[in-house]
């Protein structure tokens, strides 16, 4: 029996006779009797079709960091969308976001918007090839930018057994319907190994436009960066000449009001931003430092988008950012991912299960292995079939992680106490009835 309640499964099989498998995005596919309609979302809980309530740890795979329906953001966007939304001209409320997006990560000295993370990305690389007039484009397995051609290779999707020997990894295609040439501008490279990283430029690093990397891997367990590493791949960039690209999609305003950046005290030469800079609107950008945006002004790199700095998703990122800056939120985030990262280990320890809590408190994930997790090749030591066992036994309990652990669980600033309470209830008892 799946997770839908009748009116949940009737509507998902009205949906699926227009919507392929029900749904707008192959990853909320969870087969035909466990993928959820969602009828509302109010702070940290949504509802389904049933009107079961959940406390959400998905959060949209993690852009609403202030909860759902956030009152200041809804409104703002709700006048903005009654003005009219574009114009194929820049708006005051584009430029007001745009400055606001400057004050909180300071090192951006230009920017545009765009509207989704893949949009962003591929944006980015394009620029780090323009500006350097190099091709190859170094990515991390596990690591997920999107969903264009160029950065569809080794992503947490990919079975670990084709990715080739440790020492020469091979790109692995995720997707079919990409031309095979492209696999020969992708270099893969194992996050947290330095002399990995050293060798690969060795041999090609004359040819390499840029790293792109997530500052924390928030599609592997939200794994963090090893003291020195982000520094070691800011020397080799600097040494070569190529870029360094942060993907700060789920990093960026979660990990602080600078992201990734701030909080590693890194200062990357793009970075790509979205999910909570909008709380969930569609809205992304891409910035960095004066002399690579300027590439843009020059003109010869394209960079357009109909929709690109709209007001509903401008209006989104100045109220989001607007209640972001007073801190508050970060810091009740804090509390609450610490909360829940140390319960969830007392349970694991009390039922003696060989495991770690990775990430950060704003965006972690469980680790059901021994030894440690540094890369992703590590989680082959992952049970994964164990941890979807526990999360679905949790939803059963109205809990809502996603059940595929390399996807953290995202805290938003309108999780509760209470919240903390009922999530580690529900997993010590879905963990029990799992082992059992
Ligand atoms: C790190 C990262 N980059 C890029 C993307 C793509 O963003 P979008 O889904 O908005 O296209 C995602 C999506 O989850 C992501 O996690």
């Amino acid at each position: 029996m799946g997770i839908q309640g009748p009116k949940t499964a009737e509507w998902f099989n009205r949906g699926n006779k227009a919507l392929v498998n029900g749904v707008s995005s192959g990853f909320r596919y969870w087969g035909d009797d466990d993928t959820m309609v969602i009828d509302r979302g109010e702070g940290a809980h949504i509802y389904d079709m049933d009107g079961n309530r959940y406390i959400d740890y998905q959060l949209g795979f993690g852009p609403i960091i202030l909860g759902h329906g956030y009152k200041p953001v809804a409104d703002a966007v709700g006048e903005a969308a009654a003005r009219g939304t574009v114009f194929a001209m820049t708006t005051a409320l584009e430029i007001e976001a745009a400055l606001a997006m400057r004050d909180a990560v300071p090192w951006l000295d230009a920017l545009r918007f765009t509207n989704t993370g893949t949009e962003a990305t591929m944006h980015a690389i394009r620029l780090a090839r323009a500006v350097t007039g190099r091709d190859l484009i170094v990515k991390f397995e596990g690591a997920y930018h999107g969903a264009h051609d160029y950065v569809g290779y080794s992503t947490a999707g990919a079975p670990i057994g084709n990715l080739g020997n440790r020492r020469s990894p091979v790109p692995f295609e995720v997707s079919s319907g990409v031309p095979s040439t492209i696999r020969d501008y992708i270099r893969i490279a194992h996050f947290n190994d330095l002399e990995f990283m050293e060798k690969l430029f060795k041999n090609d690093g004359h040819r390499i436009a840029g790293i792109i990397v997530e500052p924390a891997l928030g599609n592997v367990f939200g794994l963090m960066p090893d003291d020195g590493y982000m520094e070691g791949l800011r020397a080799i960039t600097e040494e070569w000449g190529s870029m360094l690209m942060f993907d700060e999609v789920k990093t960026g305003f979660r990990l602080g009001l600078g992201g990734a950046a701030e909080y590693m005290g890194i200062v990357p030469d793009i970075g790509m931003y979205a999910k909570s800079m909008g709380n969930g609107f569609p809205i992304a950008a891409v910035g960095g430092r004066e002399e690579i945006m300027s590439a843009w002004a020059e003109g010869g790199v394209m960079q357009a988008g109909t929709y690109s700095g709209n007001s509903v998703g401008a209006a989104a990122t100045v109220a989001t950012i607007a209640a972001l800056s007073t801190g508050a939120p970060y810091e009740r985030i804090t509390k609450t991912g610490t909360a829940l990262m140390v319960g969830l280990e007392k349970i694991l320890a009390e039922q003696s299960m060989e495991s770690s809590i990775i990430g950060h408190p704003s965006m972690f994930s469980i680790f059901l292995g021994d030894g440690e997790l540094k890369n992703y090749r590590d989680t082959a030591r992952h049970d994964e079939d164990l941890y979807s066992e526990i999360i679905f036994g949790m939803i059963r309990r109205g809990v809502m992680p996603v059940d595929d652990a390399k996807e953290p669980w995202f805290i938003s600033s309108a999780h509760s106490d209470e919240d903390v309470a009922e999530t580690l209830m529900a997993f010590e008892e879905a963990l029990i009835e799992a082992k059992a």
